[in-house]
Formats: structure tokens, C-alpha cells, sequence
């Protein structure tokens, strides 16, 4: 099962407090730690975390840096811990604009954790979905495509490694309720689970809770419910479409992990 979440809400965090908004990333920071082993445990095979959009750029200078820190920090403090988990860390997004340091953290970071197989640990650090889909789109040079060709496409523009399959379930923190451009493309079936809690408070009761959220949604991918399709056969009047039977179907999802 792939879970991805839009981390919201660090600076109103802090602001509610009377505190900096670094002190909200630096708050966030933590619940990342607190989530990703959370993940672990409840057995989830890709967990992509929205760090750093390419719109965050026009933050404050001060903030991008100290995002940027942060990202350093975590990077050179969980590497080992995700050896011993074995979690396997990848960061994706473009890579052209950040700084030296942070690049080779990011690559050492991959280095280390390459073996692991628990769980694939995915943070978009510059990352932009609709940018990725013109680069996989420029990338394929007016070549006809499958979906899955152009899914691998987008895994190679974003230095995603291993390929992670498309997104189970969505989860965006602080209380808005929108994508901002983040997987648009592996987002296709997604099921959305979105919370008022601001990201520093997110911890593994908010984890399990979208979890069991997610456990009650009928997923169909565009056909029938498949008692509804049974019930419709019994009856001789059924017109079933799935998927498989169109002419030329390529599905781009995968069957429910769950
Ligand atoms: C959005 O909240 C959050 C971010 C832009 C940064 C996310 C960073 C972290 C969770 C901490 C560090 C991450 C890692 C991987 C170590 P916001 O600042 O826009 O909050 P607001 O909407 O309340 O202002």
C-alpha cells in the first residue's frame, strides 16, 4: 500500500503559540520521525511525504534555509535508523537547484538505505507534479506511450528509486482540502482522507485513523460495486463494462493492496 501526505499546517502551529514558524518545521520535523515509524509498523510499502514544493521557493529566503537545514538535519540523524528499520529512503523532485550539501546527504542517504525492504520512504523536496509531467512528456519525445511506460518516465525525472506504484490513499493535514500539484499523475485512483490537524500534531493515532478511514472505502475504479454486477448477471440484465473487457484497455491502477 502506497500512503502519501501533504504535511500542512507548521506555521499556524506555531503562530497559535506565539512561536516563529521555524519553530512549527522544526515541531513538523519531529512528527515526521514519529510517522514514518508509525508506517513501519502498520506495514506500509511507500510512504511519500511533500516536504518542499517547487512553489515554496517564494518563501522568505530565511525559511527556505532553514527548510533546507532541517532537510540536512533529518537526513544525517534518520539514515542510520533507517538502516537498522529497513527502510529504504528516497528523495525525489528535481535536484538541479538545490545545494551541494543537501545533494550529498540526499545521496549518501540513498546509499546506505538502498537494501532496505521494509518500506520505501519517499520525500518530494522540490517537487512539482506538473513540471514532472512535462519533463516525462518532453522525455518521451512524441513517442505513443502506455500509461505504465509514462508512469516510468515520471519515476526517472523525479529520481524516484525503486519505481513506486501509484497512490493508495492521500492524506493532507491543516484543514485545506486540495492537491497542490503534488502527484497528480500517481494520485489517479487515490482515495482522499484530509484532516484538520495541524502536521506537528500528526502521530500515529492520526495515522491509524486515516488507515481505517481508508479501510472502509469501496474502491472501483470506475466499474460497479461487484455485488451490484453479480446481482445484475443473476438477473439477465446486467451490461457490465470492467475494465479489462474494453477494447485496447490499458488500466493504469494497480488492484487494491489492501
Ligand atoms: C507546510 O506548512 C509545510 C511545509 C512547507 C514544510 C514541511 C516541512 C516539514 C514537515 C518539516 C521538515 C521535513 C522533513 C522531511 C525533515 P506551512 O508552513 O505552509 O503551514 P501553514 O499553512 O500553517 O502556514
Amino acid at each position: 500500500m502506497h500512503v502519501a501526505i501533504i504535511m500542512d499546517g507548521n506555521g499556524r502551529w506555531a503562530r497559535r503559540r506565539g512561536l516563529p514558524r521555524s519553530v512549527g518545521h522544526v515541531e513538523g520535523a519531529k512528527a515526521v520521525r514519529a510517522t514514518v515509524e508509525a508506517a513501519a509498523r502498520a506495514s506500509i510499502d511507500t510512504l511519500t511525504l511533500y516536504a518542499f514544493s517547487s512553489a515554496n521557493w517564494f518563501r522568505p529566503v530565511a525559511e527556505v534555509d532553514g527548510l533546507m537545514f532541517l532537510f540536512r538535519r533529518y537526513l544525517f540523524s534518520e539514515t542510520q535508523r533507517c538502516i537498522e528499520q529497513s527502510i529504504r529512503l528516497n528523495v525525489i523532485g528535481r535536484r538541479d537547484r538545490l545545494g551541494e550539501s543537501l545533494l550529498h546527504a540526499i545521496e549518501q542517504s540513498e546509499r546506505l538505505t538502498a537494501q532496505g525492504t521494509r518500506m520505501h520512504l519517499r520525500i518530494a523536496v522540490d517537487y512539482s507534479a506538473q513540471q514532472s509531467i512535462i519533463d516525462a512528456a518532453s522525455r518521451a519525445g512524441g513517442r505513443d506511450l502506455t500509461p505504465q511506460q509514462f508512469h516510468a518516465l515520471l519515476h526517472e525525472v523525479n529520481h524516484s528509486n525503486p519505481t513506486a506504484t501509484e497512490v493508495d490513499l492521500l492524506v493532507r493535514t491543516g484543514g485545506e482540502r486540495r492537491l497542490s500539484d503534488f502527484l497528480l499523475w500517481e494520485c489517479a485512483y487515490a482515495e482522499l482522507h484530509f484532516t484538520d490537524c495541524l502536521w506537528p500534531d500528526f502521530d500515529a493515532h492520526q495515522l491509524n485513523s486515516a488507515l481505517d478511514d481508508f479501510s472502509k472505502r469501496e474502491r472501483r475504479y470506475g466499474a460497479i460495486a461487484e455485488s451490484e454486477a453479480e446481482a445484475g448477471a443473476d438477473q439477465g440484465r446486467a451490461n457490465v463494462l470492467t475494465l479489462a473487457s474494453l477494447p485496447h484497455s490499458t488500466p493504469t491502477h494497480q488492484e487494491p493492496s489492501t
